[in-house]
């Protein structure tokens, strides 16, 4: 009986943590999974940060106020269309995932990534425009 191989590019590293992060040879169900997971975690970590940010109010007017000079720095603005890129990927691909557990269009889950994650780009762009322009 012939040994079963798992599919895996020739190119990619065969160092196990170089690996991967390697992007050769995935599909594009690797890279959505892939992408969610890496989104769910910035997701869970922001949530303990927005808690540390919140308790900058019980300084007071000062403490919060001298947050928010610092939240509209070009620095701060950038990660928070990081996280707006997070939110929209993680909300969009959790709901075909959802779909697709539920049983609906499991024939059309390429169409079905490509529609949401299309419109979760739109509103991401959108978004990041606004963050940087209001
Ligand atoms: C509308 C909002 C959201 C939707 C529709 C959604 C949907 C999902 C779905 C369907 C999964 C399972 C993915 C899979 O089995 O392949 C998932 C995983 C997960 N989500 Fe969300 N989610 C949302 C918001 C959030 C938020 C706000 C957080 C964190 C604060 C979060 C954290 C996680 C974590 C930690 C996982 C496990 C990831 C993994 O095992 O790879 N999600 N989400």
């Amino acid at each position: 009986m012939p040994d079963i191989q798992p599919t895996t590019d020739k190119a990619r590293p065969k160092s196990s943590l170089k690996a991967w992060f390697h992007p050769r040879g995935r599909s594009i169900s690797t890279i959505a999974f892939a992408l969610n997971r890496l989104t769910a975690i910035g997701l869970t970590l922001y949530l303990f940060l927005h808690l540390v940010v919140l308790s900058q109010l019980l300084r007071g007017p000062e403490g919060w106020n001298s947050f928010v000079s610092i939240a509209k720095s070009p620095i701060f603005l950038t990660l928070d269309v990081i996280l707006l890129f997070g939110v929209v990927y993680h909300m969009f691909n959790g709901i075909r995932v959802a779909l697709v557990g539920m049983g609906v269009a499991n024939q059309r889950q390429k169409g079905l990534f490509y529609g949401l994650v299309g419109i979760a780009l739109i509103l991401f762009v959108v978004g990041a425009v606004l963050i940087y322009t209001k």
